[in-house]
C-alpha cells in the first residue's frame, strides 16, 4: 500500500531510463494534499463516486455529477480527465484515476 508497482509498466513520473535515472539521483517527495476541510463530508462522498466513475466503475450518478462539478481543484495535478502527472507531463507524482491501478486501494 502506498509503493509503487514496478513491474507493470504505469509511473507516476515516468518509465523512460532518463526519469527512472532522475527518480534515482534525486528521489521523489508525493504530496496529495488533504480535502476533508474543503470538500466536507458530503462532499468527498460525492468526489469519491466521481473519482470511482473516471475507472468505469457504478456509481451514484448523482454524487458523481456533483464530484465532477468540483474537480477544478484536483485537476491541477491529476489532469482534467485524471490521468495523472505523466500524461499531462507534470512533476508531482499525480496518479491516474481512469485505470483501476491503485497505490491504496480502490474500494469505496
Ligand atoms: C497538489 C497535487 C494534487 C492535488 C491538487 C490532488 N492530488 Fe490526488 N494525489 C496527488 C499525488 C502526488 C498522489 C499520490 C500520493 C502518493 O504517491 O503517495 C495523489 C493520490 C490520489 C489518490 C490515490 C490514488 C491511488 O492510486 O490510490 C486519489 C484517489 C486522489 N489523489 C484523488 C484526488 C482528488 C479527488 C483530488 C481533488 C479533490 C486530488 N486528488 C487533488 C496529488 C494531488
Amino acid at each position: 500500500t502506498g509503493f509503487p508497482n514496478l513491474t507493470d509498466n504505469d509511473w507516476l513520473y515516468g518509465g523512460t531510463p532518463d526519469k527512472i535515472r532522475e527518480t534515482l539521483l534525486l528521489g521523489r517527495v508525493a504530496a496529495m494534499p488533504p480535502w476533508g476541510d474543503a470538500l466536507g463530508e458530503q462532499g468527498v462522498k460525492e468526489m469519491t463516486a466521481h473519482v470511482l466513475s473516471l475507472s468505469g466503475r457504478t456509481v451514484n450518478q448523482k454524487d458523481a455529477a456533483a464530484g465532477e462539478a468540483k474537480w477544478a481543484m484536483c485537476a491541477a495535478c491529476h489532469g482534467a480527465d485524471g490521468k495523472g502527472s505523466v500524461a499531462h507531463n507534470l512533476p508531482f507524482g499525480a496518479p491516474n484515476l481512469t485505470d483501476n491501478v491503485w497505490l491504496y486501494g480502490g474500494s469505496q
